[in-house]
């Protein structure tokens, strides 16, 4: 409803000049300023709320004893050692955050065109899982399944020729996933976007017993610029050939989307994710609408680059624009996010309290 204008006296000045209290009253039923007026009405009608729980930290992983490698790319972020991973996830549970997701940067010499390193029981990540487990064994732990920090091409499949080959590469994400299983991985999150593989992984984890180990599939993931960084700290900017536009998704759909988590879904997924984030909330959106799974988002590398640089340069508070973009992944209709800010978040919202 339209409310007609108040009428304005001759004898009033133009508003630019009104003193306000000679401003005639609107007559207005409805001041949504009512319900702001002071902090504790804004908390009482406040819709959605970030807390720790919603929180997933991503740590990246480099060999070593007491080494910690700056990530250029992204500021304060450091590939870690397991043994400074362990002193990590100890912080994390201090904290309250309830997992960690596990990606390493694999000795080049290590890679090679079949990934045989993501087989590797004594791989990197299954050390490190391991080394958590005995720990912090309260901590979730999340491991990713795609072969990129693997190849010696930077793909997350088997190339032939050109080609990434869908089929070759999901019998070997099963056997990767089984390899993290065994280690002690509580959610194995194939993030490769191959067809098929969360059936392929779920009845693979289900053979041997690991009925219990969750599935968080990356079921829409798009071929994004914002995964920059993350390259770079896993080390696959160095080697990736080509784009990977023939496996993940075009930033133009959204339909498609939805088909790809009910795929998932049918498969067994327990959890599905949308990745990136904040460009992608109403991706969001509309599978916690359609579908009601359990539903994360990624805040990914480039998202907490453009953040940080930001807030460098003392352009942006980063504080604010932190808990902010996170709140917004809740309204969107996430349950929990994968975030490089999840220390700095749970830190604050810790003082906040
Ligand atoms: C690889 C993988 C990527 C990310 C998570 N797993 C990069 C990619 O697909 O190239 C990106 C995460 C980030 O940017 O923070 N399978």
């Amino acid at each position: 409803m339209v409310w007609p204008l108040p009428q304005r006296s001759k004898r009033q000045p133009a508003p630019e000049h009104d003193a306000p209290a000679a401003a005639p009253r609107l007559n207005l039923t409805q001041r949504l300023r009512r319900n702001r007026k002071a902090d504790w009405t804004r908390r009482l009608v406040r819709e959605n709320t970030l807390t720790t729980d919603d929180l997933i930290w991503p740590i990246f992983l480099c060999e070593g004893e007491n080494a910690r490698e700056p990530v250029a790319s992204m500021p304060s972020v450091e590939r870690l050692s397991i043994d400074e991973a362990v002193r990590a996830a100890a912080e994390a549970a201090k904290l309250g955050i309830p997992a960690l997701a596990l990606f390493p940067f694999t000795e080049p010499s290590l890679r090679n065109e079949q990934a045989s390193e993501a087989l590797n029981p004594n791989n990197l990540v299954c050390r490190a899982c391991r080394a958590i487990k005995r720990e912090v064994p309260n901590l979730g732990l999340v491991t990713d399944v795609a072969l990129d920090p693997y190849t010696s091409h930077g793909h997350d499949g088997i190339l032939r020729g050109a080609r990434i080959l869908n089929d070759e590469t999901v019998f070997v994400l099963v056997e990767q996933a089984l390899n993290q299983a065994r280690a002690g991985a509580d959610i194995i999150a194939p993030s490769d976007m191959m067809d098929g593989r969360v059936g392929a992984i779920r009845a693979g984890l289900d053979a041997e017993n690991f009925e219990d180990v969750q599935i968080l599939s990356y079921a829409a993931k798009y071929a994004s610029a914002f995964y920059g960084p993350f390259r770079d700290a896993v080390g696959t900017n160095a080697t990736l050939i080509g784009d990977k536009r023939t496996y993940q998704m075009d930033p133009a759909n959204s339909d498609e989307a939805l088909r790809e988590v009910a795929q998932d879904v049918e498969e067994g997924a327990d959890i599905v994710m949308v990745k990136p984030g904040l460009p992608y909330l109403d991706i969001i959106f509309r599978v916690k609408e359609r579908f009601g799974m359990p539903t994360f988002a990624y805040q990914v590398s480039g998202e907490y680059a453009m953040i940080m640089a930001a807030a460098e340069r003392g352009w942006i508070d980063g504080d604010k624009a932190m808990l902010e973009s996170l709140t917004a992944f809740k309204r969107a209709g996430a349950d929990a996010i994968l975030t490089y800010l999840a220390p700095r978040a749970a830190k604050r919202l810790t003082e906040m309290a």
